[in-house]
């Protein structure tokens, strides 16, 4: 099947801005509905989704269904000027499904069935509930699938939520026909599992469980099947909802996803979206200033980007704060329209919030949004949000459907995190994103993009590929990487990387790659306290933090050695002519310093550079978005639009050596300029 990529219709041209709206909680406040269209439009809002959690308002009874007050809403809406996308309503079942109909609900992995209640936690392979989901779904998209003023599905929410895996007899039985279809037979499956150890051989498929706490934990192979089974059946789910939903219809479906979620891989949930969505949520002001939290933002957006690597819908976030973290600071003045504008700035073409109007009760009754309990439009948020709406007004013709065309790429890969994670070995606090994040901050320090892809994504075309903690070889990687380095890609990669193929049994003899790297690991330690070592790379020398590989080069050169201990003076950085290309082998987790040092002398050798002109101070970042398909985009679009981004608290001095235009001011800006706390610029040019 090719992947599907219907776009969007953005009203008169603009991004979107806008966000969840509830008004089914307020139907008997006809005052408030028309307060918030009047607000809406102050706001410059032209775009909510509805019904995100309204199906007992849709159908009260079984089957009985009422759908007069939702089409008052929509046509009113569209009357102003307000789109709707509009939600398939089975992130959270109305009491009669879940009480009268106990499949429903999700089993743990101890066999114990919930109650009622919640969201987020209904089994994908129970016949009832994908009966009913059916019947909603077309239902909907009958009564609302030609709507002018509906542009979108946005199909259920936030799937796979919080509550984890269902465990039931249905999910079994189609975990076992899964793995029927992966293994043909149960001798492949042993073999891959390698059920020997512990006598665990299966000599009948309904012997088959999933892993449990009280029952078969310790076979990996089985771990990951589950894990990657879990995302598929959750997908299947969605996949019925989107052909539901299509029964009437030709809209685009979207899914709000929360993307560094471990659960499901997105990657291939990309392909079955028209466009990715995502919901974000920083933890902006918690830590000593706000640079990491940009940065991981920052990465969010770039994975966002890269699923489909096309542009992509900020579909919720918080105006203010949110009120499920430990502590919950509202943005400072200036962080929303920063927060907002670096979606936009790495593909987003819409600012949707997680609420438009707070709830009076209920456990997201404090939770940030557009309108608060009280003083309505006269309040901090509301003002910060107009001022955005009329920001996102102005730039949305230059930026609308263009993007990014990164020359290097980072690895990130959900079968590999499932794996490094659950392995038992020398270190078990093993944090893969936290390591892929270590190797994307020298990227966004110089203001230079990177996509991030998985091991089926396609290497030819970068100038730099980086795979951190790349432990996981599956499918042809290997063979995809000999053939970019071969044709004269640069390829780097660290500690704990090809240890295991995709069934997640051990490589035998050496290391896959040990011919493009020039290398062979022997033995891998996880020193602490006095034992940490120190890296000499270039004359300075840096902390090793945690996994600490020992090797020895065969065709590679040292570009560093170890400091002290048994293995001192062996090699710790690795350099290997192969082909046409570079391999870097960097064998231990090294402190920040070192990759700002080691990416620095790479990226200058390689010429990567942001390619905006200036030294970019501690906490500022720059992007550009700009034209990448002469078909696609609108005429008028002609410069790159760069988004220059100052994540400090303090105002900051920038030098530029070019000469820009702000888009909002019109004014030019060239030589050296002040970036107040917070600001995001928006320069042509
Ligand atoms: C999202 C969810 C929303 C709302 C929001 C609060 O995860 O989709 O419905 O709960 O969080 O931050």
């Amino acid at each position: 099947m090719p992947e599907t990529n219907k776009m969007i219709v953005f009203p008169e041209g603009r991004l979107l801005h806008g966000g969840d709206y509830n008004p089914d909680q307020w139907l008997k406040y006809p005052e408030i509905l028309k307060e918030d269209l009047e607000w809406m439009k102050q706001a410059q809002v032209n775009c909510v989704t509805l019904g995100v959690f309204s199906w007992v308002k849709l159908e009260p009874f079984d089957g009985e269904y009422e759908f007069s007050w939702l089409h008052e809403i929509i046509d009113r809406l569209y009357k102003n000027g307000i789109y709707t996308i509009l939600a398939t309503p089975t992130g959270a079942l109305p009491m009669w499904l879940s009480s009268e109909n106990e499949e429903v609900r999700m089993m743990d992995d101890r066999g114990t069935r919930r109650l009622p209640g919640s969201r987020h936690n209904f089994c994908p392979s129970s016949p009832k509930m994908r009966q009913k989901m059916r019947q909603i779904d077309s239902r909907l998209s009958e009564e609302f699938g030609k709507h002018p003023g509906v542009i979108a599905w946005h199909i259920s929410n936030e799937y796979g939520g919080r509550d984890g895996d269902c465990h039931c007899p249905y999910c079994e039985a189609a975990f076992r026909t899964w793995l029927q279809n992966r293994y043909g037979s149960l001798e492949n499956l042993n073999e891959s599992w390698w059920t020997g150890f512990w006598s665990h051989t299966y000599t009948d498929w309904e012997q088959i469980h999933s892993p449990s706490s009280i029952g078969e934990n310790g076979l990996h192979g089985l771990k990951l099947d589950w894990r990657r089974f879990c995302s598929d059946q959750l997908l299947d789910f969605c996949k019925e909802e989107i052909r539901s939903v299509r029964a009437h219809s030709e809209l685009p479906v979207l899914t709000n996803l929360m993307v560094f979620f471990k659960p499901l891989d997105y990657f291939k949930w990309a392909k079955e979206l028209d466009m990715v969505s995502l919901d974000n949520y920083p933890s902006w002001h918690s830590q000593q200033d706000d640079i990491r939290e940009g940065q991981i933002a920052s990465a969010v957006f770039h994975l966002t980007r890269s699923l489909k690597k096309a542009p992509f819908l900020l579909m919720e976030s918080t105006p203010s704060l949110v009120n499920w973290k430990q502590d919950n600071m509202v943005k400072r003045p200036g962080m929303h329209g920063l927060s907002s504008l670096q979606a936009v700035a790495y593909g987003a073409d819409s600012v949707q919030y997680f609420q438009w109007r707070k709830s009076r009760g209920g456990v997201e009754k404090y939770h940030g949004a557009v309108i608060d309990h009280r003083n309505g439009n006269q309040t901090r948020t509301f003002r910060e949000v107009a001022h955005l709406g009329g920001r996102l007004a102005k730039i949305s013709k230059k930026v609308i459907g263009t993007l990014q065309k990164p020359k290097a790429a980072l690895i990130f890969d959900w079968e590999n995190w499932w794996a490094v994670e659950d392995v038992q070995a020398v270190s078990n606090h093993i944090d893969y994103l936290d390591t892929v994040l270590r190797y994307f901050r020298p990227f966004w320090n110089r203001g230079i993009d990177v996509d991030i892809i998985n091991m089926d994504g396609d290497l030819i075309g970068y100038s730099l590929v980086v795979a951190p903690m790349n432990y996981m070889y599956r499918g042809n990687y290997m063979e995809h990487v000999r053939d970019f380095v071969k044709k004269g890609g640069t390829y780097v990669t660290t500690y704990w990387s090809g240890e295991v193929d995709g069934s997640d049994l051990c490589f035998l003899k050496s290391h896959p790659l040990s011919d493009v790297l020039g290398i062979e690991p022997e033995e891998i330690d996880a020193p602490v306290g006095q034992w940490r070592n120190m890296v000499s790379y270039q004359g300075k020398e840096y902390q090793v933090e945690g996994l600490t590989a020992i090797l020895h080069t065969t065709t590679a050169k040292a570009l560093a050695v170890y400091e002290k201990d048994f293995y001192k003076g062996s090699p710790a950085v690795t350099e290997n002519h192969f082909g046409e290309g570079d391999a870097y082998f960097i064998a231990s987790e090294n402190e920040d310093a070192f990759h700002e040092e080691f990416f620095d002398n790479l990226f200058g050798k390689l010429h990567l550079e942001s390619g905006f002109g200036a030294n970019l101070p501690a906490g500022v970042t720059v992007t550009v978005r700009k034209k990448t398909d002469e078909k696609m985009q609108p005429d008028n679009i002609q410069a790159a639009v760069w988004f220059l981004q100052n994540f400090r608290a303090e105002e900051v001095q920038v030098t530029i050596e070019k000469s820009y235009i702000d888009i909002e001011t019109g004014e030019q800006v060239t030589g050296t300029i002040v970036l107040e706390p917070y600001m995001c610029r928006i320069l042509e040019g």
